[in-house]
């Protein structure tokens, strides 16, 4: 051999390589930790204990850790009850105090004193108290022969006496949720606040800085993030919103680190993701690339196209949809990254190669045998009603709100039809809240040519038996290839529910005088025959078939267990609390391209584009990118950081989640994901899926030198580089970098061997 030493090194340094690929993979149960993890993360860095994370004798990160609005994730940041999330996050509550007058969107709010800050009606604040496994119990009576009916009915039973079963507070809650598609239960005691008033964000030139064209991409350059503040009755515990609420006093908050991160950090983000389909089959996959996402797609293009044109038109309009707006276009591009990249990545293919390495697994007598040609073919059967499943409720749930306003009117009519005056009165003040709500962001006529527009994407797109005879262009006076926009539109001018007067004169009426006059407006009509026909024709055989599905999910959940014992099984997220750990970490999206894993305040003003709808910036932002102003907030090279993408797993209802070091400070927020990583919910690649996080810093700095809200910052701790005096070598070959050994001694003295044979 001409070159052993090239060899020996390059042969180390690709053992090196493929020991560091560490699993980014995986979103763990925080009481599960000290058996499944702790060892990994350390090894990864970490400086502190599973039991410093999660732990129910004593303080533990997790008491820091609140699920915000049952939505995203928050964290508790100060001693006060100060309590951190993305501005996406505290959206809803912003634009509800926003007018044109007071445009908090636009300008920014910053309370001076607890006394300012905005209270947010039906906003709550939940902590988890502790978890426990109830598999047995809930299971108990369950065979494996049984039917998906039978097994259903078993479970409920057992669900509804597990609950009555705990002894809880009256602010507490119990929630028991499925894991591993029902192989595993588990019940979460939690402790919900009901006064969360809101304290400070930036203005949407920070906040929503680059808005729907950056979103989900990097480099990114959002400072995503807002403050709100717990408050408690006197005792600290629960109390609905009362001027003499006092700000809660947590069991543990976060510090905030100054130290900043840098390449290969170790990171941890606990939260509450929402949802997640790892162990999904190729038909299942295929299903939501060809026939699912493609359609919502379309259905959000029409309607995000139309209130775009009016928002642009009219501030009123754009303050008024900016929530709802946000909302669907997240989606919307999120289901198009996602199709891309789950053809990229030839995802379908790996879970065939996958799967016919499962089937040549099972042994000749396995009862799991047909399991996964069973599946196909209810992903086959099920397929045209999951469609129109997802066309109904895009168009007449998400999108077109009339419709949606419509089955609130209904749950009105029910009750009064059920138990007369009764019955209609117990609903009629929440039925006139939610109207107030409804209609202080309501506009007819962007309502109206949404609903015509995506009437004739539902009825030229779907197959004519999921189209009700009520709805069919000959039944209403429309000919062939006419648009229903016109029809629709008479048919908002004649509902006394387009606007607020006509509809509070109805809900003022006595109750059946009321009810007669929802029952004959038309757009009621016209809703209620939908749904009837969609309860029937869609609905029940979609879900008759589901239920055949699931119960062959949960066996193949169980088996994939069995067949790969050597893979590590983490449950899909459903949105309980757990915990996903990486590194601060760049990656290559395609050839030749490499992206480094964080973004400087100089790359904000290098996307600055003055009166942009986007990427607007405040004179205040130059004034202080010109003169430098970065206060301690700056990295070692004068730079301020803005934000930074890691391996960690994460998705959405992880918005909001701290992103902690290895010793537990905060040193970010968690917003995002990348582009090519959005298909990460169904089809995980730790070598392109990454988390976007604002940094720290970059969040002090908003609060303390753009908003001189420094009180805020003294309400924090702040902590200083532990890692003082710590120079990180610039040589990629620098020790510790690489690693074969779990134990970084054994790395460090491999990783200097290499250097210095190398140098
Ligand atoms: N993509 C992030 C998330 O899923 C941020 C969304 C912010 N919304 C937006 N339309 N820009 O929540
Ligand atoms: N922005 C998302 C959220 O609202 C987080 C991003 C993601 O889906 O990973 O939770």
């Amino acid at each position: 051999m001409k070159h052993p030493f090239k060899f020996i090194i390059t042969l180390i340094l690709i053992l090196s390589a493929i020991a560091n690929s560490y699993a980014g993979e995986g979103m763990w149960l925080p009481q599960l930790l000290k058996l499944l993890n702790e060892k990994e993360m350390k090894s990864m860095g970490m400086k502190i204990t599973a039991d410093d994370i999660y732990s129910i004798n004593k303080g533990s990160l997790k008491d820091a850790i609140v699920h915000f609005g049952g939505f995203c994730t928050s964290e508790l940041i100060s001693a006060k009850g100060l309590l951190l999330t993305n501005h996406h996050c505290g959206y809803d509550a912003i634009q509800s105090h926003t007018s044109v007058e007071n445009n908090l969107i636009k300008n920014g709010f910053w309370a001076k004193s607890h006394k300012d800050e905005l209270p947010n009606a039906g906003l709550t604040a939940t902590f988890i108290d502790y978890i426990d496994d109830v598999t047995a119990l809930i299971t108990a009576g369950i065979t494996d022969d049984m039917t998906a009916e039978k097994r259903q009915s078993i479970v409920d039973k057992n669900l509804s006496e597990v609950k009555k079963s705990y002894k809880l507070e009256s602010y507490q809650e119990v929630i028991i949720r499925p894991f591993f598609d029902g192989n595993q239960y588990f019940a979460f005691v939690t402790t919900i606040y009901k006064d969360v008033r809101l304290v400070g964000t930036p203005p949407e030139s920070i906040g929503k800085f680059g808005s729907d064209t950056d979103n989900w991409v990097w480099p990114r350059h959002t400072g995503d993030f807002s403050l709100f503040r717990i408050y408690a009755g006197k005792d600290n515990k629960p109390a609905d919103y009362s001027p003499d609420n006092i700000p809660y006093t947590p069991k543990h908050f976060l510090p905030v680190s100054m130290d900043g991160v840098s390449e290969g950090d170790f990171t941890m983000v606990f939260g509450f993701p929402g949802r997640t389909n790892q162990y999904l089959p190729a038909s299942a996959v295929k299903q939501v690339v060809n026939t699912l996402n493609p359609a919502k797609i379309k259905i959000r293009e029409i309607s995000l196209k139309i209130m775009d044109k009016y928002m642009r038109e009219d501030v009123a309009t754009k303050i008024k949809y900016a929530s709802k707006y946000a909302t669907i276009a997240n989606y919307w591009k999120k289901w198009i990254g996602e199709s891309q990249g789950l053809q990229q990545t030839y995802a379908v293919n790996k879970k065939l190669d996958y799967e016919a390495q499962f089937q040549k697994r099972l042994p000749q007598n396995s009862p799991y045998k047909t399991l996964l040609t069973d599946l196909d073919k209810l992903y086959t059967d099920i397929d045209q009603y999951a469609l129109a499943r997802d066309y109904y409720g895009e168009i007449t749930l998400r999108n077109v709100e009339l419709t949606a306003y419509m089955g609130t009117l209904k749950r009105l009519v029910t009750a009064y039809e059920k138990n007369g005056d009764k019955g209609y009165f117990e609903i009629l003040g929440r039925v006139k809240d939610f109207s107030a709500d409804f209609y202080k962001d309501f506009d007819a006529k962007i309502d109206h040519e949404k609903l015509g527009a995506l009437l004739d994407l539902y009825v030229d797109k779907l197959d004519e038996k999921f189209v009700p005879e009520y709805l069919r262009r000959q039944n209403l006076g429309i000919s062939d290839g006419e648009s229903y926009a016109t029809m629709v539109k008479e048919q908002y001018t004649l509902s006394s529910f387009s606007s607020e007067t006509g509809a509070s004169e109805i809900l003022n009426l006595e109750p059946s005088k009321a009810v007669a006059a929802i029952k004959s407006d038309p757009i009621y009509a016209l809703s209620s025959a939908w749904s009837d026909f969609y309860s029937k024709e869609i609905a029940t055989p979609y879900s008759n078939i589901r239920k055949e599905i699931d119960l062959k999910l949960e066996k193949y959940t169980k088996a994939q267990m069995e067949v790969f014992k050597e893979k590590r099984f983490y449950p899909d997220a459903n949105s309980t609390l757990r915990v996903t750990y990486g590194k601060v970490n760049g990656y290559k999206p395609r050839d030749a391209v490499s992206y480094e894993p964080i973004t400087y305040l100089d790359g904000i003003i290098a996307k600055y584009i003055p009166e942009d709808y986007e990427f607007d910036l405040q004179t205040r932002m130059l004034e202080l990118y010109k003169s430098r102003n970065y206060g301690p907030y700056a990295d070692k090279t004068g730079n301020l950081p803005v934000c930074f993408i890691g391996s960690n797993h994460t998705t959405g209802g992880n918005s909001g989640s701290p992103a902690i070091d290895a010793y537990g400070n905060l040193i970010g927020l968690n917003f995002d994901r990348v582009w090519e990583g959005t298909m990460s919910d169904i089809n995980y690649d730790e070598s392109i899926c990454r988390n976007i996080m604002v940094d720290a810093r970059y969040i002090l700095w908003v609060v303390d030198k753009y908003a001189g809200a420094s009180h805020l910052i003294t309400e924090m701790k702040l902590v200083y580089p532990k890692t003082k005096g710590k120079t990180k070598k610039k040589n990629s070959l620098s020790p510790c970098k690489y690693g074969i050994f779990k134990n970084q001694k054994y790395n460090f003295i491999v990783s200097l061997i290499v250097w210095a044979v190398s140098i």
